[in-house]
């Protein structure tokens, strides 16, 4: 394949994003909804800016604010265009008339609730347009059960039209090359073929399918390309999202397998669109991965564990039961066991926090021991405070860090202390009371009490 050289021809991408989505029974627009932990508008717009976009429109509806918000935290590039009306897809498309109007060599139409198309298959599209001198190129798959689909009315291997399903003749329902229904279009055509689209059809609507056929009738040239359905699945309900996040979720394992890692239950791990594991990475069963995680090299991700906005260095062992949160950043060979809780704290190498425990708004230095139980106590119900222990500190099992607090290198932290002073390095600091010893004394209330 002839990849485009996209700084030579400039590309305009129109993102349609004004649909409402009543079937996701939803109170936030349906492409707000998330696949591995992004909406659906960021997954498209990360694959047209990818495939090389130069300038991106994004087309919503009226009072669809949260979209257009959502598009400028995603793409802060990006123009937000409004459709007055939802009167068919050639009619949203022209709502970034003003865009279009400036002259791109390649037209790309994305739809933001078809979230799955790769950046290679919206390049594919600005390939056919280069490499065919096509007006107009499709995108088609074929579909076992095509009902509802537009098709791809062939002559011969020409495109020469797309028909909606409402509109086909009885002789054609059989046919099922379906549009996907992103296009591309070249610049020079794309204004005038959009707006000689009208509205004689069963739905009355504008619809950008249409331009194939206008093409054909000016001696134009409309082409074609073929994806596997999979990727141009639509999004209208919960349970074609659920499918979506699926393949998704497939295509991120096999990426990370592929990559050096070993899952020993592929199915059970979740992951993230961001999720960076480095080769020779172990992640156990029933794993989740939120955004914004990475893991280095040889470390080992055991069963059941819930990381987010975390670093986790080479050689760590985290879990079973392990969660690490935003801002959890741990350096080499650290240890994190079962029922340990870790946010925006820092751990040196060679940290061992085993067994039930929670390190917040912390640092802890390099070979530090944390008992069981331990507890940074970082908040008094208004503002949160730091809690700083040097490196070689062994923390006593069941202490409590009352933060602000420092602990000195070196230092011993005695069992069930309750640390509201800094120790100073290399002490014992022990915050409990004595223990009371009264010989016989059980004896004695034993015998009091038997009848
Ligand atoms: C469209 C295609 C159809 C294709 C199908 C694939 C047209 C006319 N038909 O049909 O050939 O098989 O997709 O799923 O293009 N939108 C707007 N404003 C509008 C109308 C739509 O922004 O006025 C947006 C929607 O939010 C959606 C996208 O455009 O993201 C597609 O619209 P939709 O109504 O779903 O088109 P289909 O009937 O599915
Ligand atoms: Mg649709």
């Amino acid at each position: 394949m002839i990849l485009v050289d996209a700084p030579r021809r400039r590309c305009l991408a129109v993102v349609l994003a004004a649909g409402e989505g009543k079937r996701m029974i939803s109170g936030k627009p349906k492409v707000l909804h998330e696949l591995a932990g992004r909406t659906m508008l960021a997954h498209v717009l990360a694959a047209i800016a990818a495939a090389g976009a130069d300038r991106i429109a994004v087309v919503v509806g009226v009072g669809q604010e949260a979209v257009a918000a959502e598009a400028k935290r995603a793409a802060p590039e990006a123009q937000i265009f409004v459709q007055a009306k939802p009167l068919g897809t050639a009619h949203a498309v022209l709502a970034a008339k003003a865009a279009l109007a400036e002259g791109f060599d390649d037209v790309l139409v994305a739809f933001a609730d078809t979230p799955l198309v790769r950046p290679e298959t919206f390049r594919g599209l600005r390939t056919a347009l280069a490499e065919t001198g096509a007006a107009v190129v499709a995108l088609g798959f074929d579909a076992a059960r095509p009902e509802g689909y537009g098709r791809f009315i062939l002559e011969g291997d020409a495109l020469v039209a797309i028909r909606e399903h409402k509109d086909l003749a009885a002789s054609e329902l059989g046919l099922n090359r379906c549009n996907a229904g992103l296009m591309a279009l070249a610049g020079a055509s794309a204004l005038p073929l959009l707006e000689a689209i009208g509205t004689a059809n069963a739905q009355k609507e504008y619809y950008l399918t249409d331009a194939v056929g206008l093409a054909h009738a000016r001696g134009l040239k409309a082409a074609a390309v073929t994806v596997a359905g999979e990727e141009v699945l639509g999004v209208n309900d919960r349970e074609q999202l659920a499918t979506a996040e699926t393949v998704l979720q497939t295509r991120l394992r096999r990426a990370a397998m592929l990559a050096g890692v070993t899952l020993l239950d592929p199915g059970s791990v979740h992951f993230s669109f961001d999720t960076e594991l480095a080769a020779d990475v172990t992640v156990e069963p029933n794993v989740f991965f939120g955004p914004g995680v990475r893991v280095a090299g040889g470390s080992t991700i055991r069963a059941f564990s819930h990381l987010e906005g975390a670093s986790v260095g080479e050689g760590c062992i985290i879990g079973p039961f392990a969660r690490l949160r935003p801002g959890a950043t741990l350096e080499r060979d650290v240890h994190i066991g079962n029922f340990v809780e870790v946010k925006a704290a820092m751990l040196g190498a060679g940290v061992k926090a085993n067994h039930l425990a929670y390190i917040g708004d912390a640092t802890i230095g390099a070979r530090s021991n944390i008992g069981a139980g331990a507890i940074t106590c970082n908040y008094n119900g208004f503002a949160k405070f730091k809690t700083e222990v040097g490196e070689a500190v062994f923390i006593g099992v069941n202490s409590a860090l009352v933060a602000p607090v420092k602990i000195g290198a070196g230092a011993y932290i005695g069992t069930g202390s309750v640390i509201t002073e800094n120790v100073e390095a290399n002490a014992l600091a022990l915050a409990r009371e004595r223990q009371v010893q009264k010989p016989g004394w059980a004896s004695a209330f034993r015998a009091r009490n038997r009848k």
